[in-house]
């Protein structure tokens, strides 16, 4: 598990391994749109501001995974403790 940072608001979001990043900020009353759900589309496309990434989508290129600065969280997850989102 791993936990999510909205950069407006501060507030924190916790992960668990069970659900997607989607999910669990839809639980907090965070929606962010989905289509594919299977990190195929882009439409859940959000900016990451701090932390890295574990990038599970077939969207981005490998330099763009790289880069840590955007992801897919229908499926993508967290490889550090938090993640700070532009939310
Ligand atoms: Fe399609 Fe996330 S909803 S990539």
């Amino acid at each position: 598990a791993f936990e999510v940072v909205l950069s407006s608001s501060g507030r924190v979001i916790p992960v668990a391994a069970d659900q997607t990043v989607v999910q669990a900020l839809d639980a907090a009353g965070v929606l962010v749109p989905t289509s594919c759900e299977q990190g195929v589309c882009g439409t859940c496309l959000t900016r990451v501001l701090e932390g890295e990434c574990d990038h599970k989508d077939m969207y981005l290129t490998p330099e763009e995974q790289a880069a840590h600065d955007q992801f897919l969280p229908c499926c993508s997850r967290a490889k550090s403790p938090r993640l700070v989102l532009d939310l």
